[in-house]
């Protein structure tokens, strides 16, 4: 019920804030300038919103207010406290707590990379950065703020107005923070680890282990491959991967109706999943090699299980190289 009081708001809010994009805050401030992302050659370009061009103001504002708990009812908790830097924007908790220390239901995913997400929440519920950072400052478990006393706190904030005009030309509000916090979201790409020199040429990045691994990685024994494919290993799909044969939190489900999407799940990006333990969208299971003996075990019966997930058997060796392959995704 709660989760559907929620969705209505973000629609309400959704329409206000094309409104307010009316209100000229697309161009960039006079004295601004133009962020580079700095890609890695391999790279393609990410798409960046019309109306949120990446510039140095912009990034930076979105930099403070994603560590900084004025965003928080009780301004104790913020964006960082459970994406955490060190752990690829990642927590390693299983569910993070929000404020008075409420628990959500999801593990909190990593936020390298969001800049190529087609979709976003563990459910593809939320189209972009901007619209995704609604859910978290106003959700009960995370932030639990509302946008009125935010955007007075900040506009008593000895820094954030003058940071708010250099940013967007505006004194503080709601579409100015979460445009922000989508712009320096939007930087977080890298592109560092040893798969990624590999791929640009340097065969000896990779040890003959994690190569055997990344052979496994992609034959039709694992079939990991087919669903946590491409640069960022995933197709963006939504699949059932067996984690249950009944299911608390329904995914997919929750957005479309639909029964064959029940227990459906974004195909989450590999890249750094080593350092984003524990894994699956309730955190359920510990270790990477726990992992593959959930994969390998083929799953718990559901009737939206894809068919890609069936067993098949791997030696210790081998088990050993594709965790090996899986951590040479890390980035540096
Ligand atoms: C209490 C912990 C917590 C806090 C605080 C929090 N998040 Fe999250 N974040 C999560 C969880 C859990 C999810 C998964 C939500 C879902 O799938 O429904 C998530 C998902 C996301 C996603 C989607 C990533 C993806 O790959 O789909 C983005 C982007 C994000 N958070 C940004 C933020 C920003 C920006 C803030 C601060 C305004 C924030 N988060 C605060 C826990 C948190
Ligand atoms: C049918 C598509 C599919 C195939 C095949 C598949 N996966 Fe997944 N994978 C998923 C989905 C969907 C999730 C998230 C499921 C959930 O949270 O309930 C996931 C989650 C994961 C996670 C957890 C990531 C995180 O951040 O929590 C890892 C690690 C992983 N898969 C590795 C693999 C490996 C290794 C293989 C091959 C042995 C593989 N996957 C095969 C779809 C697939």
């Amino acid at each position: 019920m709660k989760y559907l009081t929620l969705k209505v708001i973000i629609w309400l809010e959704i329409i206000l804030l094309v409104g307010c994009q009316k209100e000229n805050i697309q161009a960039p401030a006079p004295k601004d300038e133009f962020y580079s992302l700095n890609l890695p050659p391999h790279f393609p370009q990410p798409e960046i919103p019309e109306d949120n061009l990446l510039t140095k103001n912009r990034v930076e504002l979105g930099r403070l207010l994603f560590s900084d708990p004025i965003l928080s009812r009780d301004s104790t908790v913020s964006c960082a406290s459970c994406h955490k830097s060190e752990l690829a924007f990642a927590d390693n908790r299983s569910i993070s707590p929000g404020v008075q220390g409420r628990l959500g239901k999801r593990n909190a995913p990593s936020l390298l990379y969001r800049a190529y997400a087609t979709s976003l929440n563990w459910d593809g519920g939320v189209p972009t950065l901007e619209l995704q950072a609604l859910v978290p400052i106003q959700d009960h478990a995370e932030l639990d703020m509302d946008f009125g006393t935010l955007v007075e706190r900040l506009k008593r904030h000895p820094r954030y107005p003058a940071l708010f005009q250099a940013a967007y030309q505006t004194e503080p509000n709601e579409a100015g923070i979460v445009k922000a916090l989508a712009a320096f979201q939007r930087t977080l790409i890298k592109g560092t680890s040893d798969y990624d020199r590999y791929l640009l040429g340097d065969s000896s990045a990779l040890s003959p282990s994690a190569k055997r691994g990344k052979d496994l990685f992609f034959s039709e024994t694992a079939e990991c491959f087919h669903c946590h494919s491409g640069l960022f290993f995933t197709d963006e799909t939504f699949q059932n991967n067996g984690l249950y044969a009944e299911y608390k939190d329904q995914g997919r489900f929750l957005i479309t109706g639909r029964e064959r999407d029940k227990g459906k799940f974004r195909v989450p990006s590999l890249r750094n999943v080593a350092l984003t333990a524990p894994y699956m969208h309730d955190g359920s299971i510990p270790t990477l090699e726990a992992v593959i003996e959930h994969y390998m075990k083929g799953g718990a019966k559901h009737p939206a299980k894809s068919p890609l997930i069936r067993p098949f058997t791997l030696t210790p060796q081998q088990k050993e190289d594709l965790i090996n392959f899986l951590k040479s995704l890390t980035d540096k």
